[in-house]
C-alpha cells in the first residue's frame, strides 16, 4: 500500500527511491508488506520526497488515526457521494446441502463464506472460529495456508462480518489465533461488536525463536454483540494443587477460610486447557485439533441448552462433539475431508467420557483425586473450616 501511494510500481523505482531518500529498501519493504505507517525522520523524509500530504498518506495506507477518523465523519456527506454507490457483493452461485445431521446439528462441506450466505440474520447464538493460522501449514483441502497478510486479514475480515451478522443481540463471538493476527483482527472487531477479553491461553506452540520471546500463548477473543451478553455463566475451576505432594501451589494465607467451595473464578489467563498432541485423543491426522475441555468451558460460558452455536471452521469437529454432547443445536462446515468428523460423532461415547472426567474437576475447589489424600495428610479442605465454625 505505501508503494501505491509513493508511486512505486518496480524494483528500479523502488531502488531510485530508496537512494533518493537513504531509506534502505529492506525497510521501505516492511513499511509496505506489514501496512506501518512510517514514522519519525523517515516519516517526514518520505512526505517531503513524495510531495504528499500526511492525510492523504494515511488514506492511501488504511492507517487513519482517531483525529481523521473523526474528520473523515465530519465529511460524510461529501464522501458518501464520492464514494457510492459501493460495490455489490456477489452472491455465490453455489448450492451447499448438509453431509451429515443429528437431531441437534447440520454439518455441510465447502466453503464456509457460501454457507454464511445462507444463514439468516440475528439467528446464532454463540460463534467459535479457529481459522487457519496462514502458517504455510498443510491441510487436507489443500487451501492455501500462505497468503499475504493483506489477503489473510481481508479474507478474515469477509467471514467475520458474516459470523457478526448472523449472531443473535447478545449473543457471543470467540476467536482463536495467534497474538499476531488477532491484535489486527480485534481492529474491526472493535468496529461491529463490543469487546469482553483478550484470554490467554498458555500453551507452547513453537520452539524458541532467536531474537523473540519464547511464544507460549494462544489468544482467544471474546466479543458480544451488543452492551452485554445474553449469557455469562462461567465455570469455577480448582485452585491450584501439586500433581505429587497434593499441596496448594498458592499461598492464600489467611483468606483460605474466604475460598468458595465450588472453586475459583476463571481468569483472562488460562494454564489449564492441554494440547491436543496423544494419538488417544487425536480425531484425525496432523495438529491442529483442539481440546474438548477448551470449547467445553466456551460453551458452558456462553449459551444454554437449545442455543445455537456455529464454528465455520470444522478441522476434526470439536466443537460440533461439545455442542452434541452439551445439548447445544450446531451448524459445522469443513471445506476439506469430512470423515473424520462423521467418524467422531460415530464414537461420540470417547468424547463424552473424556468430557465427564474433564467435568469432574470443574466447580469445585478440590477435585476429588486430591480430596482424600489432603485429608489424609491433614492439609486444609473447605470442610475444616466448617467442622472449625460449628466446634
Ligand atoms: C485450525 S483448523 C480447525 C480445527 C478445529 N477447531 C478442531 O478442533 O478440530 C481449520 C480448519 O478450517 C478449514 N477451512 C479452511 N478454510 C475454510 C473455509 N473457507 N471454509 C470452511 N473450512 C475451512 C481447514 O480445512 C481446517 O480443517
Amino acid at each position: 500500500m505505501l508503494f501505491k501511494a509513493l508511486q512505486i510500481d518496480d524494483d528500479q523505482s523502488l531502488g531510485r527511491f530508496a537512494r533518493k531518500t537513504k531509506i534502505p529498501v529492506k525497510r521501505l519493504k516492511y513499511y509496505n508488506d506489514a501496512r506501518i505507517l512510517p514514522s519519525g525522520n523517515d516519516l517526514d523524509i518520505i512526505l517531503k520526497e513524495a510531495d504528499i500530504s500526511l492525510i492523504k498518506l494515511m488514506l492511501l495506507t488504511g492507517n487513519l488515526t482517531r483525529e481523521l477518523k473523526t474528520l473523515v465523519a465530519e465529511h460524510a456527506d461529501h464522501i458518501t457521494r464520492i464514494l457510492s454507490p459501493l460495490p455489490k457483493k456477489e452472491k455465490s452461485e453455489k448450492q451447499i446441502k448438509p453431509i451429515f445431521t443429528t437431531e441437534l446439528g447440520k454439518l455441510f462441506q465447502g466453503d464456509c463464506l457460501d454457507l454464511l450466505e445462507t444463514i439468516e440474520n440475528d439467528s446464532v447464538d454463540l460463534v467459535f472460529a479457529d481459522p487457519p493460522f496462514n502458517l504455510n501449514k498443510l491441510y487436507p483441502s489443500g487451501i492455501n495456508d500462505d497468503l499475504k497478510a493483506d489477503q489473510y486479514l481481508s479474507w478474515c475480515e469477509k467471514w467475520i462480518v458474516e459470523c457478526a451478522r448472523i449472531l443473535k443481540p447478545g449473543g457471543s463471538f470467540f476467536i482463536w489465533n495467534l497474538p499476531k493476527w488477532n491484535s489486527r483482527i480485534a481492529e474491526y472487531l472493535n468496529v461491529i461488536l463490543t469487546f469482553r477479553h483478550w484470554i490467554s491461553v498458555d500453551i507452547k506452540y513453537s520452539l524458541p525463536i532467536k531474537g523473540r520471546l519464547y511464544p507460549s500463548h494462544y489468544s482467544l477473543l471474546y466479543y458480544c454483540k451488543g452492551e452485554k451478553p445474553q449469557t455469562f455463566e462461567p465455570d469455577r475451576i480448582p485452585m491450584g494443587i501439586c500433581p505429587h505432594c497434593h499441596g496448594d501451589l498458592k499461598d492464600y494465607g489467611g483468606y483460605k477460610n474466604k475460598m468458595n467451595p465450588n472453586g475459583v473464578n476463571i481468569s483472562d489467563v488460562w494454564l489449564d486447557i492441554p494440547p491436543v498432541r496423544h494419538a488417544k485423543y487425536k480425531k484425525r491426522n496432523g495438529s491442529n485439533e483442539l481440546s474438548i475441555k477448551l470449547l467445553d468451558r466456551i460453551i458452558e460460558m456462553s449459551s444454554r441448552e437449545g442455543d445455537l452455536v456455529f464454528d465455520p471452521f470444522g478441522g476434526s469437529g470439536t466443537t460440533y462433539a461439545v455442542s452434541q454432547i452439551k445439548k447445544r443445536r450446531w451448524i459445522g462446515v469443513e471445506i476439506g475431508p469430512v470423515e473424520d468428523i462423521i467418524e467422531r460423532f460415530q464414537k461420540l461415547e470417547e468424547d463424552r467420557l473424556n468430557l465427564e472426567q474433564i467435568r469432574k474437576n470443574t466447580n469445585c475447589l478440590i477435585p476429588e483425586k486430591h480430596y482424600q489424600k489432603r485429608v489424609a495428610q491433614g492439609l486444609w479442605t473447605p470442610e475444616t473450616f466448617r467442622i472449625k465454625k460449628s466446634s
